[in-house]
């Protein structure tokens, strides 16, 4: 049996949505930011500001976010003007194409707030989030009258919301409050308020869910004609209020792949495209997506405590934990932070070129649209299949495309996609593996 054979026994073995995972980032010798961007195209960044606040922590969730913060987001919303004018200065022609806020939650922020955060990307970064592709997630009980009108008035591209499930019982099952006549409200003042693009996050694999229940979440979704639609599969994480209780259906993988074949399969019917194992969407006829994110190619800038920010040469972000103590610390040394003390970048992972290559192998393969050998080999100088022999394991299953090593293109077939979480981690450097493995949660 291949080290492919075995990893494909495990098809929920890690979510590879950012190679490495911040899990093997380390402290490191602080360098200023001007050095870490200096040998960067800065021509075209993305600019991702994290939001690390919730109404409530949802049992299956290990992002970096705090509950019921109080009042803290202007003091947080501070800190980040503060980084911008930090980054802004450390890298004078830094220019945009994209821009999103993420978390945790965004919408947790006032009003107020928000349009201060906005206002500080546009003036103080030229990162105008009215005038980019943009993408903003919130959450039902927080996505109110006051805050989507502000996103509105940005013109705010993309509106992303999870939902998890349209069924109330299944959502109190993952330790989240939530109920559904609260989505359809939100959905309607979304639509009224005119976003183009709204997203709506499913999960499968709760406990007691069936693939009937599923697929009426998924049948929701598609009637209330979300552009996009993003499946998740539960997994439940060391110190998240599911891990604590071990919920149980989150280990059978044969559900969970029948719940993603289900709900694959509807939103099929429905008229969405798959992107990636994760993503759907549908455009109305002769419209046209915002620009696919080359995650192999552009920098992104992160702002906020639980931003990662990626150049070639190192990844750094700040320090990341789950519990609620620890994650409360890194948060008040973040608000506490100086303009000055913004200027370094002191915990990451350096991208050694063998790294750099898996990664751009791992998202070419997983979320994007294959991978291109030629642009491989113009970006590296070097042969993909030289590099990474275990790639000729590929060859001869149904589910690839151009595993040949003289196929221009390498890419699974939409049956393929199902296997992206074994295929992610089995893609992975040892050495990734061992400091993934040697990350203590806390
Ligand atoms: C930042 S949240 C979305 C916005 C907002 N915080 C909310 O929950 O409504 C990210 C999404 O990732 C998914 N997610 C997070 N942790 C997950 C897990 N352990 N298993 C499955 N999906 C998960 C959920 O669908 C969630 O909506
Ligand atoms: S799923 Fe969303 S709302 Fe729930 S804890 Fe995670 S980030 Fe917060």
């Amino acid at each position: 049996m291949s080290a492919l054979d075995d990893a494909l026994e495990r098809p929920f073995a890690g979510y590879a949505y950012a190679y490495p995972h911040k899990t093997a980032y380390r402290a490191m010798e602080p360098r200023p930011l001007a050095d870490v961007w200096a040998a960067e195209d800065r021509s075209r960044l993305f600019a991702y500001v994290h939001v690390p606040f919730c109404t409530m922590r949802c049992g299956f969730c290990n992002l970096f976010t705090v509950a019921r913060a109080g009042d803290v987001g202007g003091a947080y919303v501070d800190a980040v003007l503060r980084q911008i004018e930090a980054t802004a200065r450390a890298l004078p022609d830094a220019r945009f194409a994209r821009v999103a806020v993420g978390g945790g939650t965004p919408t947790y922020l006032a009003a107020t707030d928000l349009e201060r955060l906005f206002r500080g990307l546009a003036d103080g970064f030229g990162a105008p989030v009215a005038r980019l592709p943009s993408s903003v997630e919130c959450s039902p009980e927080t996505a109110d009258e006051e805050r989507l009108e502000v996103l509105a008035r940005w013109n705010v591209r993309r509106l992303s919301m999870g939902v998890q499930s349209f069924h109330d019982h299944e959502v109190r099952r993952l330790g989240r409050l939530q109920r559904r006549a609260e989505v359809l409200e939100v959905v309607q003042r979304a639509r009224r308020l005119g976003f183009p693009r709204l997203n709506l996050d499913l999960i499968y694999g709760i406990e007691g869910q069936t693939p009937a229940s599923f697929l009426e979440s998924v049948d929701a979704a598609i009637g209330l004609e979300a552009e996009e639609v993003y499946l998740y599969p539960l997994y439940v994480r060391p110190l998240t209020g599911l891990g604590r209780r071990a919920h149980r259906s989150g280990d059978h993988d044969a559900l969970r792949l029948a719940l993603y074949e289900a709900g694959r399969g509807r939103l099929l019917e429905g008229g969405y495209h798959q992107r990636s194992m994760r993503s759907f969407h549908r455009l109305a006829p002769g419209a046209e997506g915002d620009p696919p994110y080359r995650c192999q190619d552009d920098g992104m800038v992160g702002l906020g405590s639980g931003a990662r920010s990626y150049t070639r040469e190192l990844h750094y972000s700040f320090d990341y934990a789950v519990g609620r103590s620890e994650t409360q610390a890194i948060l008040d040394a973040y608000v506490g932070r100086g303009e000055a003390a913004f200027g370094q970048v002191a915990h990451g992972f350096p991208m050694s070129g063998p790294e750099a290559r898996r990664r751009f192998v791992i998202q070419s393969l997983l979320d994007g649209e294959g991978l291109d050998r030629a642009a491989y080999r113009a970006r590296f100088g070097t042969v993909v299949d030289e590099d990474l022999p275990q790639l000729a394991e590929l060859r001869g299953r149904p589910w690839v495309d151009g595993a040949e090593a003289d196929d221009p293109l390498l890419r699974l077939r939409p049956e393929g996609w199902r296997y992206s979480d074994a295929l992610g981690p089995w893609l992975y450097s040892a050495a990734v593996h061992e400091a993934m493995g040697e990350w203590e949660p806390r």
